[in-house]
Order: C-alpha cells, then sequence, then structure tokens
C-alpha cells in the first residue's frame, strides 16, 4: 500500500496510478493486452470517437479487506453491460474475458493504489473503448482502442453517506426513450452537464430526470439510478431511456434476501409523495439517500429526511452492499472476485 496517499482526505479525483491496459482492435480482430505507464494516447484527430460519439465507458470497484484480499465487484455484468453499449453504437465488441483478464491485470499491476480497509475507500476502475478510425462522413469506425486505468476515490458526493437534495429541472432533457440511455455512453454525460451544473449552483447534489417523452414518471438521476421505498417494498423505474445500473441489480436481489417485495416499473411523480425513503443507487454514489426532492418549476418539494440522516432501510442497504464488496460478510451471489 501507498504510505504517501492520504486515503482520508480522497474524493472522486482524478489520479495518476502506476499503469493503465490498452487492447487494440484492428482487421477485425483484438489483439494482446498491453500495459503501458503513460496516462496519454496518441489517436488520429478525425477518430470517430471525437467526431461522432464513439465512445463508451464503464465504471467499476476494488475494494481491500480486513484480511487484505482484493475484492473486485462484479465485473462480469459490467463486462457485458459495455458489449450491449459497444452493439447499441455499433462499437466492436470486447469478449467478456478479455475485458475481465483486463481488470484483473490492472488491479494487480497498481495493488499500492487499493486504499485500506480501514479508509472505506475503494479502487474506482474506468475502462474505456473508442472508435479510432479517421472517418469526417458519418458512419463506424473500422479500429478500437479498448483501454483501463484506475485511480483510489473516496465518496462521489462530498459530504459521505448522508441524505442530499436533488432537483427536477424540466426544460432539460438527458435521453430520449428511444435513444441512447440504456447505453453507457460519454453522449449521455454531455447531454447532462448544463442541467447538472445548474443543480449543482443551486446548491443541489444531483438532477433527476423525469422521461423525457410525458415527463411524467421519474427515470434517473445524472450519475445514478433511483429508488423509493414504502410499505416493505423496493420500488426502481422501468425505462427505455435508463442506465440498466448493477449496483440497483444488486439491492433488488438484497431486498429480496431481505423480505421486502420489488417492483420495477414505471413511477409517476405524484409517487414520489408517498415513499418513505428514496435514494440514488450506482457505483460512484453506492447508495446515497435523497433528503428531498424539488420540482421547482412546478413548485412541488417530496421531502424525506430534514436533518441529513439517511432513512433506515437506505442506511440497511449501504451497510449491507458494503459488507458484501470489502468481504465483511458471506457472497452468497457470487458477485465478488478475488484478485490473486
Ligand atoms: N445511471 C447512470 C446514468 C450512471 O452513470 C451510473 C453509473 O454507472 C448508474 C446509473 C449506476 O450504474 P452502476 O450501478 O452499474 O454503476
Ligand atoms: C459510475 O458510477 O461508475 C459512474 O460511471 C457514474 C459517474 C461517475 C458518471
Amino acid at each position: 500500500m501507498d504510505k504517501s496517499i492520504d486515503w482520508g482526505s480522497l474524493s472522486f479525483k482524478y489520479m495518476n496510478a502506476d499503469y493503465n491496459i490498452r487492447c487494440y482492435y484492428r482487421d477485425g480482430k483484438w489483439g494482446e493486452l498491453e500495459v503501458s505507464s503513460s496516462d496519454q494516447i496518441n489517436i488520429h484527430m478525425a477518430s470517430t470517437c471525437l467526431h461522432y460519439g464513439q465512445e463508451a465507458f464503464e465504471g467499476l470497484k476494488a475494494f481491500r479487506g480486513r484480511d487484505g484480499k482484493i475484492r473486485v465487484f462484479r465485473m462480469e455484468e459490467n463486462a457485458k453491460r459495455l458489449q450491449r453499449t459497444s452493439d447499441g453504437i455499433l462499437m466492436a465488441k470486447l469478449p467478456v474475458d478479455k475485458f475481465c483478464e483486463a481488470v484483473r491485470k490492472v488491479v494487480k499491476l497498481n495493488e499500492r493504489f487499493v486504499p485500506p480497509y480501514e479508509s472505506g475507500c475503494s479502487l474506482y476502475i474506468r475502462p474505456l473503448l473508442i472508435g479510432i478510425s479517421p472517418r469526417v462522413g458519418v458512419g463506424p469506425s473500422d479500429e478500437y482502442l479498448f483501454m483501463i486505468f484506475v485511480m483510489p476515490v473516496g465518496p462521489y458526493f462530498k459530504d459521505g453517506f448522508k441524505a442530499t437534495p436533488v432537483v427536477i429541472l424540466r426544460q432539460y432533457d438527458r435521453a430520449a426513450p428511444l435513444g441512447t440511455g440504456t447505453f453507457k455512453v460519454g453522449g449521455n454525460y454531455a447531454a447532462s452537464l448544463v442541467a447538472g451544473a445548474k443543480g449543482h449552483e443551486m446548491g443541489y447534489s444531483a438532477v433527476l430526470y423525469l422521461d423525457a417523452k410525458e415527463k411524467k414518471y421519474v427515470d434517473e438521476c445524472g450519475p445514478a439510478n433511483f429508488f423509493g421505498i414504502k410499505d416493505n417494498k423496493y420500488i426502481t423505474p422501468k425505462s427505455t431511456s435508463i442506465l440498466p445500473s448493477i449496483t440497483n441489480m444488486s439491492l433488488q436481489q438484497l431486498a429480496e434476501d431481505m423480505g421486502m417485495t420489488v417492483e420495477r416499473r414505471q413511477i409517476p411523480e405524484e409517487e414520489l409523495a408517498t415513499f418513505e425513503e428514496a435514494g440514488e443507487c450506482g457505483t460512484a454514489a453506492v447508495v446515497s439517500p435523497i433528503a428531498k426532492i424539488d420540482d421547482i418549476d412546478e413548485n412541488r418539494s417530496y421531502v424525506y429526511s430534514t436533518d441529513g440522516v439517511p432513512g433506515p432501510v437506505c442506511t440497511k442497504f449501504y451497510n449491507k452492499l458494503r459488507a458484501i464488496q470489502y468481504g465483511d460478510e458471506p457472497d452468497v451471489h457470487n458477485w465478488v472476485t478475488i484478485i490473486e
């Protein structure tokens, strides 16, 4: 472990680690995994990733347990989602095995950046895939570059595990109903930047998007999925414009394990008034409880916590998920890969 890093002050910011992984797709096939110690890449200025958004990324984490072992959470799911995204924007698909091999390798090579158990921090793993053939007419690339870099991270929201306010800004959409919302492509995040900045300026931790067509149903937050809790039920949106979150999938399983009923369906905005708790979930966000949701254009507010204290169900989910990730509790669903 690196003694020079102040683990206690980590947030979610780029930090250069020792090594990253690269793998090229050329002449219709994937090459070998390459290790680099440079954080720069050299690509053609007419690359399709730069002009037509042929770019996809993933996000997953590695955790150091009390036993010193390093565990990666559900990496095959990230590999499969990258494949789905690749199909969604006509990119070459990286085999799942190759993705997992690259994750293992990059974590192992950067082992000293995996934070100590006591810090409560983790190693964020950021795979990305870009089209690198020069193309000026709109069309997919022939050649692709897959990369993974890593960095140690603390909480995504600066207050850590605390309930924070989110906002509905009706003049912005993140993704069209049949657009790229279910794929993890950079364009979705570009589309969320103005609304996100506006929300932050107004003191909110995130924007909660409604469905773009009817502005009637809850979709998701800028960087995370949404869930609501009531009557021992875990309720999360079904929508054609949200990212299928691996954390959300895991919470649905944990909710069932805890004897809750899981409902994945449309959530009309009015239903927000009936939830006992609400939260965001994602790799970076983990479980982030929502203090209140302000629909400012409609002058409505839904309040779940007045003092920032997370509700009991959000707390239970947060503790359970982290216990599995850090190896404090048995991995009964086989979600964790130990890096040897
Ligand atoms: N929704 C969006 C828009 C995201 O960027 C993320 C982050 O990856 C999520 C949801 C959560 O997905 P996951 O739990 O797979 O990290
Ligand atoms: C993640 O949770 O991994 C994300 O990608 C969210 C965000 C940093 C865009």
